[in-house]
């Protein structure tokens, strides 16, 4: 397969932060209450004018101004969103249009929380097989405008935000990406779920009651499932790599629950210098929060260009997804 290389990753959050004492003059809970169970202090909310759309534009000018890309050469654009607000146009069309990026294809790709890494393995795929050169790779949710605001256990843990980085054939030959595992389990489907249902058809008899339009989530179902799956999913992918934690410079969660991601880093027997977080201030970004670590720890000089970085997600479906990567500037 071709080697890929990873490049420029940045992100973008709305403008209001929120922080526990905002959230607890709206919804009856604390400070106390989401420190103790969840470890955020703030998560940034979009406002009515900004959107999934405004966020990755945002995200996306960062990256050309820092890497310097010309938009011209994209080949293809693909965007994690799984709660936009409007299920086409899609965000990746948005893209393109925004940035004139003539002669790429757009698409979206719903896979929740774990979609940026599914976006890496399809880029890499395409790329690898020689069809694509250049791929822009999207993650963008503003999933605080479809939580239920009714429901204190789950409207208290999301931000949103969108990231932008690029894949591309590697200049210099070495394959940034080891490995990547997807992974998927429908038995799970019913623990986090949105809607998008109608009642519209004139065909159809009307239900008695409107269909649920929200995020419903099982918070303590989504816990067991992270727990009793995911170290097996971070064994089995340092397995396919030939690799121990041993090899791994950083191990990068995706960004639920800090004492969900503690009791996986005992599990593993991870020393915490080596598991980077950033949930404290953005809360839970979906398929955004994974990036978002990268970028920021890439930027305060944490992450180097030759780290070796653990990335292990999972999101409603439930879908799983585990990568072995260097990430560069
Ligand atoms: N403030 C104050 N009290 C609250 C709040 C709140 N925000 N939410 C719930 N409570 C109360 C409940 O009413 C309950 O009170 P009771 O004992 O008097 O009945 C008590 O706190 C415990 O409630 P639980 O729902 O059992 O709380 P739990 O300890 O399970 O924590 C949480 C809830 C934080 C959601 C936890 O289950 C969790 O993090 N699960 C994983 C969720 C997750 O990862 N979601 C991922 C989202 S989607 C994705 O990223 C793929």
């Amino acid at each position: 397969m071709i080697p890929v290389a990873i490049r420029g990753m940045e992100f973008a959050v709305p403008k209001q932060a929120f922080t526990n004492d905002d959230m607890a003059k709206i919804v009856d809970t604390s400070d106390e209450w989401i420190t103790q169970r969840t470890g955020i202090k703030t998560r940034y909310i979009a406002s009515a004018d900004e959107n999934s759309v405004t966020l990755a534009i945002e995200a996306v000018k960062k990256l050309f101004d820092s890497t310097k890309i010309n938009p011209d050469t994209i080949d293809l654009i693909i965007s994690a969103t799984s709660a936009p607000e409007r299920p086409y146009p899609s965000v990746a069309c948005e893209i393109q249009y925004a940035f004139h990026l003539e002669h790429a294809g757009a698409v979206d790709i719903v896979a929740a929380c774990s979609g940026f890494i599914y976006g890496l393995q399809l880029a890499r795929a395409s790329i690898g097989a020689g069809i694509y050169k250049r791929v822009l790779v999207i993650a963008a949710d503003t999933t605080n405008k479809f939580v239920n605001w009714e429901d204190r256990s789950s409207c208290v843990l999301f931000g949103d935000g969108a990231s932008a980085t690029i894949v591309e054939v590697s200049p210099d030959g070495k394959d940034d990406i080891k490995t990547i595992n997807l992974y998927a389990d429908g038995r799970y489907k019913e623990i986090i779920s949105l809607n998008v249902s109608s009642t519209l058809c004139p065909l159809h008899e009307k239900p008695k009651e409107e269909p649920s339009k929200v995020i419903f989530m099982n918070g303590k179902e989504v816990y067991k499932y992270v727990m009793k799956r995911i170290p097996a999913i971070i064994e089995d992918t340092l397995q396919s790599a030939d690799m121990t934690m041993e090899n791994i410079d950083f191990f990068i969660p995706h960004q639920a629950n800090l004492r969900m991601i503690e009791a996986l880093a005992e599990r593993m027997n991870l020393s915490s210098d080596k598991v980077l977080t950033n949930i404290a201030k953005y809360g839970n970004m979906s398929a955004t929060s994974i990036p978002c670590v990268i970028s920021e720890f890439m930027k305060n000089g944490t992450i180097k260009d030759n780290s070796t970085l653990l990335l292990s997600a999972f999101g409603a479906g439930m879908t799983a997804a585990c990568a072995i990567v260097k990430v560069r500037k």
